[in-house]
């Protein structure tokens, strides 16, 4: 864990930023695969460990803003479970090691909501990911499920959103921790895709190497010849010389900070001419974004000028026809790019998007694009100094789409479907990196991992 003045700072500042009330921060538990002493590998809950940084299951926190206190609720272990897990340190040692002074069993939670709620108390909660923590607030508040939604703490989420957003040095150490990692597990892909390989033995060799550092992943690992299906969860087919495989993957870090990284491997070592046209155009875009993210910059605007980017490139090709400019006015770039540029990063892969993607993307002003591709970005309000966000622009051949829109006759003036016939197999390139916005512009984090043409082959054909 981060030294104790971390979580103490942390807490305080939330405190100072909640107006008044009982904050509630339920822990997370095991989660059974099928029965409950099968698990899942235990994670917490990012807030809960943002603010409290104690990495284990069956615990709650209040702060009572009005008081100044904190508590943390859960029990010591009984002598069966140090039978079968052997020695575990006391709860209260565990706390005094991130500055939380009381403890108390979670009896004692039940009665301090109970008599919080009789004494009409505000009691801020935040929306919630795990069904079992959706049915202890049923059971400690007695808010039902189906109306969580209603009573969740506005000024909580703002609060824990404006402070999980900006990442402290200690933070970006951990994020590059796991972009270190992340970089084993690209280069290895690189070295091992060949063809007659069949994606999942590849997927499992880069999902080792998270486990042999003794870390989690950050997201289930995408290895795919159809990286035209932006998260092909599907590891089943065989590579064949002239694929190339869209490998989108990502250690946490100890502490459990996430990287995220996206390379874009030719199977047989070399791109194809026309391989290499699209991978140039995405690289291209993506350096454009990279050069124009500075504190101020609104992200909708970075993702406009990485789409009009990707437009120019697909006019060279012939694809694309008109001004590069309007064609994204227009939406046609969402034919080939139909998601966001990328996505703030940090505890959690899409960083608090538990809380809400309006909330980390989107501002009173800058509203949501109800339009088809716009309506996918996770990020729109201008980025900061702190802000660690990734850059993932991709071109994305998807059959479905091109004769669902090639049948609408969808931004004709913009789109050559005639010569897109001949690209409709290409499948999919997509480039991510992860930045840090600094005070003056962004830089790049972790270790340099392949990415240009030349640096990608020369490890793809090692
Ligand atoms: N790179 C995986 C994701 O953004 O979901």
């Amino acid at each position: 864990m981060f030294p104790k003045d971390t979580y103490v700072k942390r807490r305080n500042l939330l405190k100072a930023q909640v107006p008044s009330g009982l904050i509630l921060l339920p822990g997370n538990d095991e989660s059974p695969i099928n029965f409950a002493n099968n698990a899942y590998p235990f994670r917490q809950d990012s807030t809960f460990l943002y603010f409290f940084g104690l990495d284990l299951p069956g615990l709650a926190a209040i702060i009572d803003v009005d008081e100044g206190t904190e508590c943390v609720f859960g029990t010591d272990p009984t002598v069966e479970e140090i039978v079968w897990t052997g020695p575990l340190p006391l709860l209260r040692d565990r706390c005094e090691q991130v500055g939380v002074t009381h403890t108390a069993t979670p009896d004692k939670l039940e009665a301090i909501l109970s008599e919080a709620v009789q004494k009409n108390r505000t009691v801020h909660v935040l929306p919630q990911d795990r069904p079992e923590n959706v049915l202890k607030i049923w059971r400690w508040l007695g808010i039902a499920p189906g109306v969580l939604h209603k009573y969740l703490s506005d000024p909580l989420i703002r609060a824990v959103v404006r402070q999980r957003s900006v990442k402290s040095a200690e933070e970006i150490e951990q994020i590059e921790a796991a972009l270190a990692i992340s970089c084993e597990m690209h280069t290895t892909a690189m070295r091992l895709t060949r063809p007659g390989v069949v994606e999942r033995e590849i997927a499992a060799a880069i999902n080792a190497i998270a486990m042999s550092h003794g870390v989690q992943l950050a997201f289930p690992t995408i290895f795919s010849r159809h990286g035209e299906t932006l998260h092909n969860p599907c590891y089943e087919n065989a590579l064949k010389a002239g694929d190339i495989v869209v490998h989108d993957s990502g250690a946490e870090s100890p502490l459990h900070y996430a990287g995220d990284i996206t390379r874009t491997i030719p199977v047989s070592g070399r791109f194809s001419p026309r391989q290499k046209e699209i991978y140039a155009i995405v690289q291209t875009a993506q350096e454009r974004a990279v050069a124009s993210a500075k504190p101020g910059v609104e992200w909708r605007e970075v993702h406009r000028l990485a789409a009009v980017s990707l437009m120019q490139g697909l006019r060279e090709l012939g694809v694309v026809k008109g001004d590069p400019q309007e064609a994204v006015a227009a939406g046609a770039h969402t034919l080939f790019f139909p998601c966001g540029l990328g996505h703030m990063i940090g505890l959690d892969v899409h960083d608090m998007e538990g809380l809400g993607e309006d909330y980390v993307g989107y501002t009173e002003t800058i509203k949501r694009n109800p339009a088809f591709g716009w309506r996918s970005l996770r990020l729109a309000k201008p980025v900061e100094p702190g802000y660690a966000v990734t850059v993932e622009p991709g071109i994305y051949f998807i059959p479905h789409l091109i004769d669902r829109w090639k049948a609408e006759r969808r931004c004709e003036p913009f789109i050559d479907y005639d010569r897109l016939e001949a690209w409709r197999h290409s499948n999919g390139v997509r480039i991510e990196d992860c930045i840090l916005i600094t005070k003056d512009g962004c830089r790049i984090l972790g270790p340099h991992i392949p990415r240009t043409i030349e640096e990608v082959e020369a490890l793809a054909s090692a």
